[in-house]
């Protein structure tokens, strides 16, 4: 029940109408019996002074932020993480008197959804399709691990070779290379990889019969597929790769993980998900039935 204690959260971008955010955090919220409340805002780029002048009076605890403005928040910022600060993208923003912090939980988040699965990492080998953001904080997590070799494959070949380049230097990471999303060269990298993560939007509603992956790929049954897609929840990729044997992951979790982190940042606390876990799924995949969701 909303009273005179309420604390108040909220996640702005633009488009937000369709985002799944709200309905995540008040989920979380409500199971831990917190006094708060999550709101979406409608921010255009022209507004965000406004708004977070409006959080600031308001005495707003935190905020998330999606697409378009992960990026050009950081201005507001009084200081950044040190994922937000190597991403160079704020997903997570703390308001505490006067100081803004700006985190990006997207990283914690992946790990947290990979389970058992990030003990195995280290040392490994890592395909990632795709060199955007998702990719950047994909690749922030892996490195963190110790993974043995990254790999990516993107549509247009200088992006990938420019992230890994970033990562060469903010990270002094050597095993990293960008490559041209093309047949040859990613089948046989595939052949010795532990696990390949999409992180283009190649598949997702409404175009779901897409893949980011030639249909005349093989999928070694050896290899994990992770989608970070949700909607749907199988991609026209997790499809195949089942079929090949290989085990997957859809993105749902990252969405949940990332969410949660942020979470016990505005509180200073940690959240164990695992009792509510199953039941948040469902409710979200409810969601997810009922309209086209965003991506966070
Ligand atoms: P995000 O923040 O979700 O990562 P992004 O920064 O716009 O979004 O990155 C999207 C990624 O998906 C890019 O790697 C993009 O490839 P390009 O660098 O060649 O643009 C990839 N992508 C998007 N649509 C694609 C398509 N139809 N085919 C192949 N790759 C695609």
């Amino acid at each position: 029940m909303i009273d005179n204690r309420t604390g108040l959260l909220g996640v702005i971008g633009d488009p937000i109408e369709h985002s799944l955010s709200p309905a995540l955090h008040n989920f979380v919220l409500e199971k831990l019996n917190l006094n708060y409340c999550y709101h979406s805002f409608h921010v255009a780029r022209d507004r965000l002074r406004d708004y977070f002048q409006g959080f600031h009076i308001l005495d707003f605890r935190g905020i998330n932020v999606t697409i378009p403005h992960k990026e050009s928040v950081i201005p507001f910022m009084t200081q950044l993480s040190p994922e937000a600060r190597i991403l160079e993208a704020v997903n997570t923003i703390h308001f505490e008197l006067n100081v803004i912090t700006g985190y990006n939980t997207d990283s914690a988040g992946f790990l947290k959804s990979l389970g058992e699965i990030r003990n195995q990492l280290k040392n490994n080998q890592i395909i990632v399709l795709g060199a955007g953001g998702s990719a950047r904080a994909i690749i922030y997590a892996l490195i963190t691990q110790q993974v043995g070799e990254i790999r990516i494959f993107n549509r247009t070949p200088a992006k990938a070779e420019n992230l890994a380049l970033c990562f060469r230097d903010k990270m002094a990471y050597r095993n990293i290379f960008g490559h041209p999303m093309k047949k040859d060269q990613l089948s046989a990298v595939m052949a010795d990889a532990f696990l390949m993560i999409n992180t283009t939007s190649v598949g997702m509603h409404p175009n779901v019969t897409a893949s980011p992956l030639d249909p005349a790929i093989e999928i070694p049954a050896s290899i994990g597929v992770y989608d970070l897609i949700y909607n749907p929840m199988k991609t026209q990729l997790l499809q195949r790769a089942q079929a090949y044997g290989a085990w997957t992951l859809n993105g749902l979790d990252m969405l949940i993980f990332q969410g949660i982190a942020a979470l016990e940042i505005w509180l200073n606390r940690s959240i164990d998900a695992q009792p509510f876990l199953p039941e948040l799924r469902r409710h979200l995949i409810a969601l997810l039935g009922d309209a086209s969701v965003q991506k966070d």
